[in-house]
């Protein structure tokens, strides 16, 4: 990977390559947000955005991206470019491909040159060991069931196969998702499959091809296998952010990672806020501050408690996840609520976005040990 230094060097670098490819290339305003670079030729006007970051670009901020690219103050663009200087994460193509995103490029900076992603998906990296993951909380209704298996949707997009485990007595992930799902995978290409099992239906060596395991548990704690909460790598707290519940909340994060703690001290915790209403600007940056400090006291020095900050991953309020599981009431066969509606399906990106969330913070941790 390079590093420039000071970081403007390689957005000069940039504009000599564009030059030599006959582009006439100017540096945005100083001030300006969403892009750094702007290119003009034969009546195209691109706006480049460029990312020099350590870690690879991820489906964040090819969302944001696109979201600035579709600003009416952007109208003038016919195009993007993504330029990364160390790569993207699967997830980013996966958003690409899904989404049928066809005006943005994406470009890797390598050995001085920029090398175009060509629509190819590269296949999702291997993983040394499975990944356990629990969904879960003293506290039912709060969203465990369509995260765990929404999660496994992202990551089967990915393409790897997922294992599902109803934890939960009220077997909710069978009567949604019955044995399983597959999901196709790029054109050419093996898609990847999510089997739903009962706890004591799981065996590592039966199933080889798996990779992610997926734990829906149950807000009683005693019903949940001491087994299963021993292995998880992660585990998910799902919350809600509103005004009455934000002690309440916070109590109920609190017993849950105490629960967690007893069995397993090394799992990386995340709090992750559901049914979030992002129109709601001014109410949720008063709250988010609120329930983040109520977070903070109480981790006290568990390095591996987190609190994602919802405005970089959250899962929104939509009526995809609301009334997933319509199939049911219809006889139809299992899915998962990633149909698009108005082209864009705002679970499959929250999803998409909480995988490389959770991918990064594990990359980090290793790095650090
Ligand atoms: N982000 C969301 N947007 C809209 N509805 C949601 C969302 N998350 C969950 N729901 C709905 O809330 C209800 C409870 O969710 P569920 O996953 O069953 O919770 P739990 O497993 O914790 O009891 C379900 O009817 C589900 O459709
Ligand atoms: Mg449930």
């Amino acid at each position: 990977m390079s590093q420039f230094d000071p970081p403007s060097d390689f957005e000069k670098v940039l504009i000599s390559l564009f030059e030599q490819e006959g582009w006439k290339a100017t540096l945005a305003p100083p001030g300006s947000k969403g892009y750094d670079i702007e290119l003009e030729r034969d009546g195209e006007c691109v706006a480049v955005q460029v990312r020099q970051q350590r870690a690879k670009t991820h489906a964040g901020q090819l969302e944001k991206f696109i979201d600035f690219l579709e600003q009416p103050m952007s109208a003038r663009f016919t195009k993007g470019f993504l330029i990364s200087a160390s790569g993207f994460t699967p997830s980013v193509f996966t958003f690409m491909r899904t989404e049928e995103i066809i005006d943005v490029a994406l470009g890797s900076f390598q050995n001085n040159q920029i090398v175009w992603e060509d629509g190819e998906i590269p296949p999702p990296p291997p993983r040394p060991h499975v990944t356990y993951i629990g969904v879960f909380t003293c506290k039912g209704g709060v969203g465990k069931t369509t995260i765990s298996a929404h999660l496994a949707g992202a990551f089967a997009l990915n393409g790897y196969d997922v294992v599902l485990i109803d934890l939960d007595r009220q077997s909710n992930l069978r009567k949604l998702l019955g044995d399983g799902v597959y999901l196709p995978g790029p054109k050419g290409q093996l898609g990847a499959t999510i089997t739903v099992l009962n706890y004591n239906e799981w065996d590592e060596q039966e199933y080889p091809d798996a990779r992610i395991v997926i734990c829906d548990c149950s807000p009683e704690y005693d019903a949940n296998p001491e087994e299963f909460l021993e292995r998880f790598d992660y585990c998910i707290i799902p919350t809600t952010l509103n005004p009455l519940g934000i002690n309440k909340n916070a109590d109920v994060i609190k017993r849950t990672f105490a629960a967690i703690r007893r069995v397993n001290k090394e799992a990386e915790l995340f709090v992750l806020i559901n049914n979030y209403h992002s129109d709601e600007d001014r109410r949720n940056h008063i709250l988010n501050d609120l329930l983040k400090t109520e977070f903070k006291s109480m981790i006290a020095d568990d390095v591996h408690c987190h609190y994602i900050d919802p405005e970089d991953v959250a899962i929104r309020y939509s009526k995809q996840l609301l009334y997933w599981g319509y199939h049911i009431v219809e006889n139809g066969k299992p899915q998962l609520a990633f149909r698009e509606i108005g082209g864009r399906s705002l679970p499959r990106t929250d999803f998409l976005k909480l995988l490389d969330y959770l991918e990064h913070h594990s990359d980090i941790e290793k790095v650090k040990s």
